[in-house]
């Protein structure tokens, strides 16, 4: 059942067949060889005109699903690169890479854009092959933008933990099953094991600062895992057209990649009956629409994301969300402690994990960003006539590197009215950040079934 969703009983989300690092065809030598040199042509700022003078490779010679899969990962590689890559952002892909890469998404059933499936689900390789790839020390990427070692690293604790948390798929799916047939016995043990796995996930989060570097990760990193949506302050406001050599396509929107574009967390949630409410929306009365009159359609980030997992992933949440019982079983056995407090374990396990990733959060995008706000309000950056170039460089940790995502001032006159006004901070799937993942983690702590 679970190879119908494209599932590995082994590796979860993470491909069966290990991702190839390398597309098998020579046709595709060029694009193999754009990436293996990325980093290279991004920092020498070659990348755009290199791009611009491929010619438009077709996918008919793309076979097994593992190709596909290697060529979406460097196609999303070529265009962030090529967006986010130059000293102002591209609000324009031009068909070597458009063409292809809106094929090869239509195939997977993913958005043209550098989702989580791109650049951690099939972009690593373990470094010895008898060795599992649960292991953060057995890990490595296929492709960075930068070549950072922090890079690699920030990708990789969400492969591992993809790695880590996979026996729990079938092990939930087994609990579901017990529940349907009441075995009490049989969905406490399993509630067991995965409250003990999340606890596990949770180290293996925390392992995050290790080796990447907060101000790497937000000045270097992170602008090239913007998308195209709510981009206006960092210069796209239209979003990024895909030509196809027409000459009339419409501007695109993307949300940037973001690891709410986990299946398996999203799994997590699904199987325990917990409810993601759209952002700013509480739990109760006030929201009860009882005078028949419809609630307005509200915007759910969470259930949004589904859209940027490859296909077969996001049917099997659909389908896992249909049948979902534990939480009602639960529920309609209020005596049995065992079963209730492993249950309640589960909640607790993944509420903390919540809350190391709020932690992180804090530390990698909202601190950063508060120097970067402190420095353009020091008398250098603010001093009236500052020339732009004199502010840009007062605030960049280098003056040749990609535009920061919504919300990052550039400029010093760009800075003052940012810091005016406030910084709109964003994450790069589009959420204002905490208040997003707070509430999430709220929801999560929320169905407590039993009070004794
Ligand atoms: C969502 C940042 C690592 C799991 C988010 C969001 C941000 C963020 C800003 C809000 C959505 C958006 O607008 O993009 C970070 C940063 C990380 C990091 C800065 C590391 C430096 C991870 C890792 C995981 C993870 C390793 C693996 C489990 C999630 C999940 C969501 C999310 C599941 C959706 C919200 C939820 O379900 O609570 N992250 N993240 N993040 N992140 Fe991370
Ligand atoms: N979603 C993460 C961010 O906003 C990657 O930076």
């Amino acid at each position: 059942v679970l190879a119908d969703y494209g599932i590995s009983p082994r590796h979860g989300f993470l491909p069966d067949v290990l991702p190839l690092t390398r597309l098998p065809d020579p046709y595709y030598n060029k694009w193999e060889a754009i990436v293996a040199n990325l980093q290279g042509l991004i920092l020498s700022r070659r990348l755009r005109g290199v791009i611009d003078r491929l010619p438009v490779l077709s996918t008919v010679g793309l076979e097994h699903e593992a190709e596909w899969r290697r060529a979406y990962m460097l196609l999303c590689f070529m265009a962030h690169g090529y967006i986010w890559g130059g000293d102002s952002p591209s609000d324009r892909l031009p068909p070597p890479i458009a063409v292809p890469l809106i094929q090869v998404s239509k195939h997977l059933e993913l958005p043209p854009v550098a989702t989580y499936a791109a650049v951690c689900l099939w972009n690593f390789k373990p470094l010895f092959m008898d060795e599992e790839i649960d292991n953060l020390e057995n890990l490595s990427t296929l492709t960075t933008f930068t070549g950072a070692l922090d890079e690699s690293w920030f990708y990789l604790v969400s492969v591992a933990m993809e790695a880590r948390g996979a026996p729990i798929i079938p092990l939930m799916l087994t609990a579901i099953a017990a529940a349907r047939e009441g075995d009490s016995h049989a969905v406490t043990r399993c509630l067991h094991t995965f409250a003990e796995r999340l606890d596990d996930l949770g180290t293996l989060l925390q392992r995050m600062h290790e080796n990447c570097d907060p101000h790497i990760f937000y000045h270097r990193i992170r602008p090239f895992l913007a998308g195209s949506k709510n981009m206006a302050e960092a210069g796209l406001p239209h979003g990024v057209r895909y030509e196809d050599g027409s000459g009339n396509e419409p501007y695109r929107q993307y949300a940037g990649g973001s690891n709410a574009q986990s299946s398996l967390i999203q799994f997590f949630d699904i199987v325990l009956g917990i409810e993601h409410r759209p952002t700013g929306e509480k739990r109760g009365p006030a929201n009860d629409h009882r005078d028949g009159r419809a609630p307005p359609p509200k915007h759910n980030f969470i259930e949004e994301m589904r859209q940027y997992m490859p296909g077969p992933h996001a049917r099997f949440l659909r389908d896992v969300q249909a049948v979902a019982n534990i939480r009602g079983f639960v529920e309609s056995r209020p005596h049995d402690r065992q079963l209730c407090v492993a249950y309640d374990a589960c909640l607790a396990m993944l509420r903390a994990l919540r809350d190391k990733h709020i932690a992180i959060v804090t530390r990698y995008i909202v601190m950063p960003s508060r120097e970067v706000r402190a420095r353009s309000r020091s008398p250098e950056a603010t001093r009236g006539n500052a020339p732009a170039t004199r502010g840009r460089l007062n605030l960049a940790t280098a003056s040749r590197r990609p535009f920061q995502p919504a919300g990052i001032a550039f400029g010093a006159s760009d800075a003052e009215a940012v810091v005016k006004k406030g910084v709109n901070l964003k994450g790069t799937g589009g959420t204002a950040l905490i208040s997003f993942l707070k509430q999430a983690r709220d929801e999560t702590g929320e169905p407590a079934v039993e009070e004794w």
